[in-house]
């Protein structure tokens, strides 16, 4: 029997990479995806609870599908609503107490079980609850996908966190770091690609920190990388997110010999005090971070760099956060994902004395983002008048346009009155324009015909 299936996914790309799985856990049972909740049978909220504003916004979303649900329940037909991801993980007894109308709460690391949990739930009709944390590995108990792949496919190689930044929740949430096989991962890496994948995005919570063995041999990021490039079809690999101190030598040296691997790296630093980095227990100070940037440039000059910032963590004076400026003016970065500090319960940074004054945050945040902005801008300009290469993963903002992602993973649109680019072709494309948040470029002739 055809069943339908809503999944809405919060946070990050690990949990965008887990709903594409929960689909292909679900299609074997007959659930076919659908766009929204309207019409589902099952609607399944994949949850973030990195921040405070993310898990909020669980429960309002929850609230209006009690409603549906409720109104569904009075035509006689039925709406099964799940709860999965890091909230379902870190908060279930809370959602099953707050949101009794929750049918199955789950974690990150038993939606594999989805096909048992429904059994349960269709026999007993009762709440099923499943967030241990399983002795088996889910990626071992999840069906091949019979999705067509998107262009950028994503693809978790490691997962969990044991840094324990005294922010943050991911250790609570997705549990101990774990690296999959080589071979689990190449399998999967090559069902993408014959399902349409010209890009990969390797994901991990720490993903450059991804080690294992291979023939009785130790087997680095580096190397997972350099085994993959040699997937033919597979024309650009990325990876994100990385923390600094698992910038290991191999995995510098390839973004300067590795053609595949795409000039770009997300390396959170998060302030630029010592102290608070210190407090934070991110176990490096700014000037390793620095020296860190320029031994990557040294090898890739023209790299994009990325970085995560947190403002206003306990104890950050007026001088700490004028060291976080003063550290993005030495760095330039290309993008950026800054955040007020959050107070998570269960972290220890929570219970830290002189938590920051909101107001101030606010305006911290403000003048950061500022400045950030600008960078962006800046180097989306230096762009300009350059012949760069664009994978075209979608269509422009209208008819005759198409649109891509540079090396640089700038989005850049393209006027292509004469269909000279098609989904999924890689092209030569010279920038004309650039603003903040994308660029714009033309096919040139003779770039088309040495193409
Ligand atoms: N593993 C990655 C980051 C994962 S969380 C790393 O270590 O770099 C993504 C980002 O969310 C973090 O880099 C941080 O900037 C932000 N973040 C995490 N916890 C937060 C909190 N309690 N308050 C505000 N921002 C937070
Ligand atoms: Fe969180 Fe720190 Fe782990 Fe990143 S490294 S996931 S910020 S604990
Ligand atoms: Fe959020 Fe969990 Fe990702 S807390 S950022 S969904 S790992």
């Amino acid at each position: 029997m055809s069943k339908s299936v809503y999944i809405k996914s919060y946070g990050c790309q690990m949990n965008v990479y887990d709903s594409g799985r929960m689909r292909d856990v679900l299609a074997p049972l007959g659930y076919r995806p659908v766009e929204g909740p309207d019409a589902a049978d099952l609607v399944i909220l994949n949850t973030c609870h990195i921040r405070e504003k993310a898990a909020e916004k669980l429960y309002s979303d929850l609230g209006r599908l009690n409603a549906m649900k409720t109104a569904r329940a009075a035509t006689g037909s039925q709406m099964t609503i799940a709860v999965g991801g890091c909230v379902g993980q870190a908060e279930g007894n809370e959602i099953t107490a707050r949101a009794p109308f929750v049918d199955l709460v789950f974690g990150p690391q038993t939606y594999h079980r989805l096909p048992e949990m429904l059994a349960r739930h269709e026999r007993g009709g009762g709440g099923v609850l499943d967030t241990e944390f399983p002795p088996e590995d889910k990626f071992d108990h999840l069906p091949q996908s019979a999705e067509r792949s998107a262009i950028t496919a994503f693809l978790t190689v490691q997962e969990g966190c044991d840094k324990f930044c005294t922010f943050c929740v991911v250790p609570y949430t997705r549990g101990a770091e774990a690296s999959r096989p080589v071979t689990s991962i190449e399998r999967e890496a090559r069902a993408l690609v014959n399902a349409g994948a010209r890009e990969i995005l390797l994901l991990g919570q720490n993903v450059n920190g991804y080690h294992t063995e291979r023939d009785g041999r130790s087997f680095s990021f580096a190397d997972l990388i350099a085994h993959l490039s040699q997937i033919d079809g597979l024309a650009r690999i990325r990876y994100t997110t990385s923390h600094p101190r698992d910038m290991r030598d191999d995995l510098v040296a390839a973004h300067a010999s590795n053609d595949k691997l795409m000039p770009y790296l997300h390396l959170p630093v998060q302030s630029g005090s010592d102290k608070i980095l210190d407090a934070m227990n991110r176990r490096h100070t700014a000037r390793d971070y620095i020296s860190l940037i320029e031994r990557v440039r040294a090898a890739r000059p023209d790299i994009a760099i990325a970085g995560d910032f947190i403002v206003g963590f306990p104890g950050e004076t007026e001088e700490d956060f004028e060291q976080t400026l003063a550290l993005v003016h030495e760095v330039r970065y290309a993008a950026a994902f800054s955040f007020k500090y959050s107070r998570r319960l269960g972290t220890p940074a929570a219970l830290l004395p002189r938590q920051v004054p909101e107001p101030v945050k606010d305006e911290r945040l403000a003048r950061l983002q500022n400045l950030l902005t600008e960078q962006q801008r800046a180097f989306n300009k230096s762009l300009i008048g350059q012949k760069v290469q664009v994978l075209f993963d979608k269509p422009g903002r209208h008819a005759d346009q198409i649109g891509g992602r540079s090396p640089y993973l700038q989005a850049v649109h393209v006027e292509n009155t004469h269909a000279i680019a098609k989904i999924g072709e890689i092209h030569t494309v010279e920038i004309i324009g650039a603003e903040t948040m994308s660029l714009s470029g033309a096919f040139r002739l003779e770039a088309v015909a040495a193409e």
